[in-house]
């Protein structure tokens, strides 16, 4: 059974899916920390709706964010965490960070990468691009988090339908349900089988 520990900073849409799919069965892993970056998250609630351990640790509150980063890394080491999930957490991760948990960091990101990603592509802006863009197809990612912004190792991917009359908030809502809450459950499982396996950059199941 390998330990989640889940980053947050919003609604925790994400997390739920991964807590919902534990339920189910045949995952053999449990969240037991969560931790978000403001407070108020209600991604919290829903930790605490669970009984999950649960806190806040605030960029702002550190000196630098290698302080920050080191303090994370601290929480969850002291509760032998095996994979850090990010769940719509909104703080760029450093070298601090990424080290420590190498290939144990998984993210989730709503496009097709490498399509609408990296710094700045973050909430709506990232489906504002892709209706901008006039693409047809979207969907969502989860990768492994490296220090290169949105350009870890891809795990899973899920195309999703783009229509004419898309708004970014619409498109957003049909990018989680048909994507996001399929292939990030599914990442977890995937992980915590043993069956990733990353080979010159590239993730192989095995
Ligand atoms: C999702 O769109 C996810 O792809 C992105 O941030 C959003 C988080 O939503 N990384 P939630 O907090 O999981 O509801």
């Amino acid at each position: 059974m390998i330990k989640i520990g889940a980053l947050v900073s919003g609604g925790g849409t994400n997390l739920q899916a991964i807590l919902d799919a534990i339920d189910k069965g045949g995952t053999d892993a449990e969240v037991t920390a969560v931790v978000s970056s403001k407070e108020g998250a209600y991604a919290l609630e829903r930790a605490r709706a669970r009984g999950i351990e649960n806190t806040v640790i605030r960029k702002k509150d550190f000196n630098a964010a290698g302080d920050y980063e080191r303090a994370l890394v601290k929480y969850f080491k002291e509760r032998n965490i095996d994979l850090i999930v990010l769940a719509g957490f909104m703080v760029v991760l450093g070298s601090e960070f990424i080290n420590e948990f190498e290939n144990r960091i998984i993210n989730i990101h709503p496009a097709l990468i490498p399509s609408f990603c990296g710094k700045g592509y973050y909430g709506l802006r990232v489906h504002e691009a892709a209706l901008n863009a006039g693409v047809k197809i979207t969907g969502a990612t989860v990768h492994f988090v490296t220090a290169d912004c949105d350009a870890g190792p891809i795990i899973l991917q899920k195309a999703v339908e783009v229509k004419d009359d898309d708004t970014p908030e619409i498109l957003q809502k049909r990018v989680m349900e048909q994507a996001e809450w399929v292939i990030y459950p599914e990442a977890v499982k995937l992980f915590a089988q043993n069956r990733l396996k990353i080979v010159d950059g590239i993730v192989k199941r095995v």
